[in-house]
């Protein structure tokens, strides 16, 4: 499946990621720059992906806690989403997400 990484000075990267791995593993995997620091444990806010408004709502809605750690995220916006909290599929091949400043 593809995934397309929107780097902060506009670059896009086109990967090819595997169903059932969390995006910021597919996003480590590619060299973009997204810290993970907690690991997937929801205390860092390190992930954080700005999901292209067109692929937005093929996401599965983000729970209480991941809503809780985005309030913390800089620069977050409406179509913002932890990339440690996005199991892929097949379902969201295509998906665009951006790097945020
Ligand atoms: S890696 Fe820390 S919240 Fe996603």
């Amino acid at each position: 499946m593809i995934v397309r990484f929107i780097a902060r000075d506009g670059t896009a990267t086109t990967t090819v990621a595997t169903p059932g791995d969390r995006l910021l593993d597919a996003a480590q995997a590619h060299n973009q720059p997204l810290e993970g620091t907690c690991e997937g444990q929801l205390a860092c806010a390190t992930c954080h992906v700005i999901v292209d408004p067109a692929d937005f709502a093929r996401l599965p809605p983000a729970t209480e806690d991941e809503e809780d750690m985005l309030d913390l995220a800089h620069n977050a916006t409406r179509t913002s989403r932890l990339a440690c909290q996005i199991r892929l599929t097949e379902a969201l091949d295509g998906l665009t997400v951006r790097i945020p400043n």
